[in-house]
């Protein structure tokens, strides 16, 4: 995905873009070759990343800049160059980054070429920057995520600044045809939104990633099928609510119809998408996902809360008799989908009998598995400012009776599917045992079976002969 131009480096940097990155990624060419020259070694490059799905695929887009900088892969414990892809979705993300920064700055000590940059969701918080920018002085590069595609040129100035500070409020720009790595030759993240619009009151997400946009279609499609013929088999669409994708653009265009195109794309087997929003799941995804041989048998769909209040208090625009009624939809129209979800615990107001309306919706959807989270309180969003913030070993306590619920829960939804055959792909040998390769089912679940390296990005089929918890040992059947 990288274009091949040479540019005259004496002349001003054109001004179009990606044309202006692919300049600056010649310029840092030249200088990673003349720093390598000078430490007798190539220079190597980190990135650490914290957070979502998003957060994920932002660094693979990094790599694939470091990459034509001439930069080869490091590890976070020896890299001369270390970047840091932060999330600040809950006060623990923050606290991590904080902690990795102080082990960082004790090797740049020893190493003074050393680079340092930090990016990300949590760049977006102007009272981080700032704090940075006083007691974090070894720090040399701090971007966003709406300027992300800049980070050739950001770079190139630190070779002349000691601290470069570039992060942008807002953007309604997407910049395409930036290179990217991927972590897996087999199966890749694809964009198909940015931002957020729904302000759910718990959530900083839409004041750190901005308004919600979404890409064309036809960009989605041909990176999608540049993908394709590079040997990429699955794809997950990505959006922090991919239900209302295709709002804003040209030609309005629904999830479903997007789907339908993704699905026609050749040597495409499986597609997955993150996350759902419920207040805007549609009966026509429903008929799409049940026609499709392809869109696979799972679906994300947070609950947050199961208390009618509490959802009204967090701005989910939907109710628990809503939630439960989707999914009966849902199910009907696909009997052996696999549900997951989020929920969080302890939000401002919640009472024993809101949590009990949770535990209650928990066991009548069965989900295969379900993140849970404590709530955790963010600055500058609308719940920080509700009064009846809930005590913390109260939360803790529900937090506790949740989680063994969900977990037993799974159990027993994992342990249905022991004896039937499915078909994984294997995605990585075995890290415990090297006879061994761990590959997904269609739904989602884990199993490890029998292999080689050999095997990696190849559709097996497997009978899942004994379960063990919520994953599986799969006997090969072919
Ligand atoms: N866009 C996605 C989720 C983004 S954040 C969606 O709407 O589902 C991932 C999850 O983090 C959320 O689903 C929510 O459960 C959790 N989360 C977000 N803000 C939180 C907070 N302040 N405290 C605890 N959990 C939070
Ligand atoms: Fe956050 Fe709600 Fe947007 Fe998800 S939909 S990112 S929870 S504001
Ligand atoms: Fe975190 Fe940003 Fe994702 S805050 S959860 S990395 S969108």
């Amino acid at each position: 995905m990288s274009e091949n131009r040479t540019f005259d480096l004496t002349q001003a940097p054109p001004v179009e873009e990606p044309a202006r990155q692919y300049y600056y990624m010649e310029k840092l060419r030249g200088l990673v070759a003349d720093q390598s020259k000078e430490l007798g070694r190539p220079l190597t490059a980190s990135v650490v990343t914290f957070g979502c799905q998003m957060n994920a695929r932002d660094s693979e887009k990094l790599k694939g800049i470091l990459r034509e900088a001439g930069y080869q892969e490091g590890s976070e414990e020896d890299a001369d160059f270390v970047i840091y892809n932060t999330c600040t979705v809950r006060e623990n993300a923050n606290n991590k980054v904080y902690g990795r920064l102080g082990q960082a700055q004790s090797r740049k000590r020893n190493h003074p070429w050393m680079k340092i940059a930090l990016c990300g969701c949590m760049m977006q918080e102007p009272e981080e920057v700032e704090k940075i920018k006083k007691s974090y002085r070894f720090v040399n590069l701090v971007f966003g995520t709406h300027n992300i595609y800049k980070f050739a040129e950001l770079l190139a100035r630190t070779f002349d600044e000691k601290m470069v500070v570039d992060v942008w409020k807002e953007t309604d720009q997407i910049v395409e045809n930036l290179p990217v790595e991927r972590k897996y030759a087999f199966k890749s993240g694809v964009n198909i939104m940015f931002g957020c619009n729904n302000f759910c009151s718990y959530c900083i997400v839409p004041y750190v990633r901005g308004r919600e946009r979404s890409r064309r279609p036809e960009e989605i499609i041909a990176e999608i099928k540049k993908l394709a013929d590079d040997g990429v088999t699955e794809i997950m669409l990505l959006g922090q609510n991919v239900n209302s994708y295709g709002r804003g653009l040209p030609q309005e265009i629904s999830f479903a119809q997007l789907l339908r195109q993704v699905e026609a794309v050749p040597g495409i087997r499986r597609i997955r998408f993150m996350t759902s929003h419920p207040k805007d799941l549609s009966r026509e995804l429903i008929e799409t996902m049940a026609a499709s041989d392809k869109i696979c048998r799972h679906l994300h769909l947070p609950l947050q809360s199961g208390s009618s209040r509490i959802l009204k208090r967090m701005n989910r625009k939907y109710d628990k008799e809503q939630y439960l009624r989707l999914v009966e939809d849902i199910r009907r129209a696909m009997p052996d989908i696999a549900l997951t979800t989020d929920i969080i615990v302890g939000f401002p107001g919640e009472t024993e009998e809101d949590f009990l309306e949770t535990m209650d919706v928990v066991r009548r959807v069965e989900y295969d598995s379900a993140f849970t989270f404590l709530y955790s309180k963010r600055s500058g969003t609308p719940a920080a400012s509700f009064e009846d913030q809930v005590p913390e070993d109260v939360a803790k306590d529900r937090f506790d009776r949740l989680l063994a619920l969900v977990q037993e829960i799974g159990r027993k939804k994992a342990k249905a599917l022991e004896s039937s055959e499915a078909v994984a792909l294997v995605e990585e040998k075995n890290a415990q045992d090297p006879a061994m390769v761990t590959g997904r089912l269609d739904n989602n679940s884990v199993v490890h079976l029998k292999g080689s390296e050999a095997d990696i990005g190849h559709y097996i089929p497997v009978r899942l002969a004994e379960c063990r918890g919520f994953y599986y040992i799969g006997e090969r059947l072919s």
